[in-house]
């Protein structure tokens, strides 16, 4: 195919590799990993995490780059490519459209930082009590304008970025906003540390807890890892599509996890310490970012204003950006199905997309206000959206990318991809076999049937 040759390349392997951490790193490290290591005891909790990641999360992952690399091809493309006149091809639409769903909820909640940060901005969240943050979440995000405006400012900067096109958006976008990103997560976890009485969050976070272990953290840590590294719906193998030649898929894979799995817990070094050291004990979801913490933060450092206000700051930018650089990387799934399985041009592709997400995105938006009555499944529309992405389409994308990988593909095609055509030694290369035949298929299977109640 002619096009394979003139398709774009990221420039560099640093590139490549900001960029794939860029996706991995987002709300998911910031948000929800805090605090399933808090529910399910703390480091025992992450060191089952860590296996996840080792034994199932790096895997997939190398079998994604597997697919992208190998066929230089969009998701769906992608087992067109490699499995012709096959059902395979399922697996990529799939994909494409758990990336199309999953980036029009998801820009709801990345919308709301950007009004966090606004706030902070103009110093909106000083002198309130902690009553008045429960209130302003409460409002804001039940305004049919405001939230419908962040979220579609979210997409239009995706968008953006998009257009601008592989090396020059997301590449170009990833090397600034990546540093950035690293630096402000620890200037706020060594600001966090030291206040007072912080230990107590530490502990909170760190201390191993085994009675917490049950079946259930097993579950939680699988499901946590896949969200967080970007797994199940062909986001890494869209990336991977654009790796040279000579990239490592071991090594970024590697690279990958670990930045990942730094920000995660570092991300708990910022919140817990915090949280405890003015006695407020953390709780889930969305309260935690949009209500608990503006009020921890006032409270921590109320004693001196200009300290509150540069931590807030910092925070809800550093939220920002984790969002931003995983909404380009679902909105990148999208568009490059659509420029090259329909042969759309790119900029117009991207014109779509933007279009559709945002359409989708006010229902998401709305189900937090004038919506909220709304139920399918007895689920608003965004827990709706939430719920089959990340419970049903994610895993079984996973499962399916993994035996795709593990048992169709051709091993002479497997070891060319991870041994770069033999130049690489990859000693590990039967047990990364072995993972994608039968472990992480059948951990998968285990999950699932759970998680659905069938267990
Ligand atoms: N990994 C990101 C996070 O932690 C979200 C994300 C981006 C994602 N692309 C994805 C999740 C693809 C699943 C699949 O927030």
């Amino acid at each position: 195919m002619e096009s394979k040759q003139n398709r774009v390349n990221f420039g560099s392997k640093i590139g490549a590799i900001l960029a794939a951490a860029g996706s991995a790193v987002g709300l998911g490290n910031i948000w929800r990993f805090p605090y399933e290591t808090g529910n399910h005891g703390g480091a025992a909790f992450i060191l089952i995490y860590l296996c996840c990641v080792a034994f199932m999360g790096l895997p997939i992952m190398m079998a994604e780059f597997t697919v992208g690399r190998r066929s230089r091809a969009n998701t769906a493309g992608a087992y067109k490519v490699l499995a012709p006149g096959t059902p395979w091809r399922g697996v990529g639409y799939m994909g494409v459209l758990a990336g199309f769903l999953i980036l029009s909820y998801y820009s709801v909640v990345a919308g709301w930082t950007l009004e966090y940060t606004w706030q902070s901005l103009a110093n909106g969240f000083a002198g309130m009590s902690s009553g008045d943050y429960t209130q302003f979440f409460a409002d804001f995000s039940a305004n049919p304008w405001r939230s419908v405006l962040w979220m579609a400012v979210f997409m239009f900067m995706t968008h953006w970025v998009i257009i601008k096109g592989v090396k020059e958006g997301i590449e170009k976008s990833s090397k600034i906003m990546m540093p950035m990103l690293f630096i402000f997560i620890v200037v706020l976890a060594v600001c966090s540390i030291m206040l007072p009485n912080s230990e107590k969050g530490l502990e909170f976070l760190l201390k191993p807890d085994f009675s917490k272990v049950t079946p259930s953290a097993f579950l939680a840590a699988m499901g946590q890892a896949f969200f967080s590294l970007s797994l199940g719906l062909g986001c890494l193998s869209t990336y991977a599509s654009y790796f040279s030649k000579d990239a490592n898929l071991s090594k970024t894979a590697m690279s990958v996890g670990v930045i990942d799995t730094l920000v995660a817990i570092t991300a708990g070094l910022i919140i817990f310490p915090a949280a405890f050291s003015v006695g407020v004990s953390p709780d889930a979801g969305p309260s935690l970012l949009f209500i608990t913490l503006p009020n921890v933060f006032q409270m921590a450092f109320g004693g001196v204003p200009i300290l509150a206000y540069i931590f807030s700051l910092m925070f809800y930018v550093l939220l920002a950006l984790a969002a931003f650089t995983s909404t380009i990387s679902m909105h990148e799934v999208v568009t490059a199905f659509v420029n090259e399985d329909w042969k759309v041009p790119r900029k117009k592709a991207a014109c779509y997309v933007t279009l559709f997400c945002t359409v989708l995105g006010v229902l998401s938006a709305l189900s937090f206000g004038v919506l909220a009555d709304v139920k399918i499944f007895g689920l608003t529309f965004f827990e709706f959206l939430d719920t089959i992405t990340s419970k049903v389409m994610l895993p079984l994308g996973a499962m399916l990318v993994s035996i795709f990988v593990g048992w169709y593909l051709d091993r002479r095609i497997v070891w060319d991809e991870i041994s770069n055509e033999g130049s690489l030694k990859v000693p590990f290369f039967k047990v990364y076999i072995f993972i994608l035949r039968y472990f992480a298929p059948i951990a998968i299977a285990l999950i699932f049937i759970k998680e659905m109640g069938l267990w």
